[in-house]
């Protein structure tokens, strides 16, 4: 399978389509994404949307790379890694999740974090291959839902 990374940087049809289709994958509590969220994810400076298409210019796959400066220097987060159910198993995740490194390492981020429930076996995999060390540190989450 032939796979492509880019930086989605329009927030078009075709975008908003492939997150209806791709986000039920990850959560089935997400609400249904609008053209307005993307395009505020792809206008702000912070987040890089990176979109994995397949050899027929199909997107299979998305990551969310955000990178933010704090104190203590630059630093990177992943976030919403999902490959399309049908595309799993041809190292789409791993394309993506290099992809988020390289350009890590470009804006000189001195770490790149993400959490990933033990449940899900695929992706823990997935990150420890790619070289991701898992951290002891106590995850925190305050709610702001509801
Ligand atoms: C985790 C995820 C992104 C991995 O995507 P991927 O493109 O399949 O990743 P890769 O091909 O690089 O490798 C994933 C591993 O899962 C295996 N796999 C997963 N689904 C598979 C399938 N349907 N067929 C064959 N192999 C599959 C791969 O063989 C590989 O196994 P390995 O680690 O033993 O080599 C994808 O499974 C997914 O979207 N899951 C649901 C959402 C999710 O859990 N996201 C992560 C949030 S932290």
């Amino acid at each position: 399978m032939s796979i492509r990374i880019e930086e989605a940087l329009v927030a078009d049809g075709e975008l908003v389509a492939a997150f209806r289709r791709l986000l039920p994958q990850l959560s089935a509590s997400a609400k249904e994404i609008e053209a307005y969220d993307l395009e505020s994810i792809v206008a702000s400076p912070a987040t890089m949307l990176l979109m994995a298409r397949d050899e027929n210019d199909e997107y299979v796959g998305t990551l969310t790379l955000v990178l933010f400066r704090s104190p203590s220097g630059a630093r990177g987060w992943i976030e919403d890694v999902i490959v399309d159910e049908n595309s799993r198993g041809n190292g789409v995740g791993e394309a993506l999740v290099d992809e988020a490194i390289r350009q890590a390492q470009k804006a000189n981020a001195r770490t790149l974090d993400l959490t990933s429930n033990p449940t899900r076996e695929a992706a823990n995999r997935l990150y420890v291959r790619c070289g991701f060390e898992e951290r002891t540190t106590n995850v925190y989450r305050f709610s702001l839902e509801g």
